[in-house]
């Protein structure tokens, strides 16, 4: 099931978002694993590294993060560079270029980036830009600031070097100007949606980073923002520990500051399946939750190499390149009935 058709199988809400493209079937070998062991409740397991996880069917941006890895290169470039394979297919409307725009046909973009010290950048609001991780790497590294929003964030990128481009494609543009017949800015049950690309990588010493990044909900309200830039709830990485991101409905992430609660709930020993289970139940067990309504996944990565991911509804799925094999993963979930 790739992204797609999951969203169209999924009640949303707002209006639509055509999801990307489907991706070529990798069986890439790494061929520089360090194997590693681990104690896991008792029992001796053993993993690989490095090690590559990304939200939805996204292998070509997996094997790109692996090949970095493999090449010798840390977490931070592996996510970086893994992610910018999204945001430069235009074919995918959540991310990047051909990112469907917001109700006044605005292509807006957000995206953040954490490394294994905790250092971290982000950019919010970014427009004409298609590589929002790189920007907020930038932001990261040659900023004493960790956002940059709107048009501070444009001019920042465009004084190291990114080229302004328009990024709303004809694609899109058709896609918009079909919602402005109707213009409806409600829950809409079964219509595509909404995803982002997060990515998280332990490299072959271990360490750990994270990136994010996302044209938000399609449509939106002009200036809105979601969860995705923002520290703790689209991303966050502990070196010590761990590292989670979300996709979904940013405005319930960010309630529950959703990425940092999957780390923390693995700093209290929970196994990352389990965080991010009792992450999710922390949105659904709500009172008034109206979470039939929305879609909210989570992915994590825990230091010996486990991973898990969980969403609200079914067909969310999460790409995982480890020992040789880049495979996509169907996410276990909540709403079974
Ligand atoms: N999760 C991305 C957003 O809500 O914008």
């Amino acid at each position: 099931m790739n992204r797609r058709k999951f969203i169209k199988n999924t009640a949303l809400t707002s209006a639509g978002i055509a999801i990307g493209s489907s991706l070529a079937n990798c069986k890439n070998k790494s061929t520089h694993s360090t194997e590693i062991n681990a104690l896991t409740t008792g029992a001796n397991v053993k993993s690989k590294l490095p090690l590559v996880i990304a939200t939805w069917s996204v292998k070509e941006a997996t094997a790109k993060a692996m090949e970095v890895l493999d090449a010798g290169g840390n977490a931070l470039d592996a996510v970086e560079q893994g992610c910018k394979i999204e945001e430069a297919n235009e074919k995918g409307q959540s991310v990047g270029k051909g990112g469907l725009p917001d109700r006044d046909g605005k292509v807006t973009l957000d995206a953040c980036i954490m490394d294994k010290h905790g250092n971290c950048g982000a950019v919010v609001y970014l427009q004409n830009i298609t590589h929002a991780v790189s920007v907020a790497r930038k932001v990261m590294e040659d900023t004493p600031h960790v956002m940059l929003a709107g048009e501070g964030a444009k001019q920042f990128a465009i004084s190291k070097g990114f080229e302004p481009e328009d990024l709303l494609t004809e694609a899109s543009k058709q896609a918009w100007e079909k919602w402005k017949v109707e213009a409806k800015y409600k829950p809409i049950i079964n219509i595509e949606n909404h995803d982002t690309i997060g990515m998280l990588a332990i490299d072959k010493n271990g360490d750990i980073s994270g990136a994010c990044t996302t044209s938000g909900l399609a449509y939106k309200m002009g200036g809105r923002v979601g969860d995705s830039p923002i520290i703790g709830s689209g991303l966050f990485v502990d070196n010590e520990i761990g590292a989670c991101v979300a996709t979904g409905l940013g405005e319930e992430v960010v309630k529950t500051v959703g990425s940092f609660l999957v780390v923390e709930l693995m700093r209290q020993g929970k196994a990352p399946q389990k965080a991010c289970e009792e992450a999710i139940s922390r949105i659904v067990n709500k009172p008034n939750s109206n979470y039939k309504d929305f879609q909210v996944g989570y992915i994590a990565v825990n230091k010996k190499g486990e991973t898990g991911s969980y969403s609200i509804h079914q067909w969310f799925s999460m790409t995982k390149f480890q020992n040789g094999v880049n495979e996509q993963i169907q996410s276990d979930y909540f709403l079974k009935t």
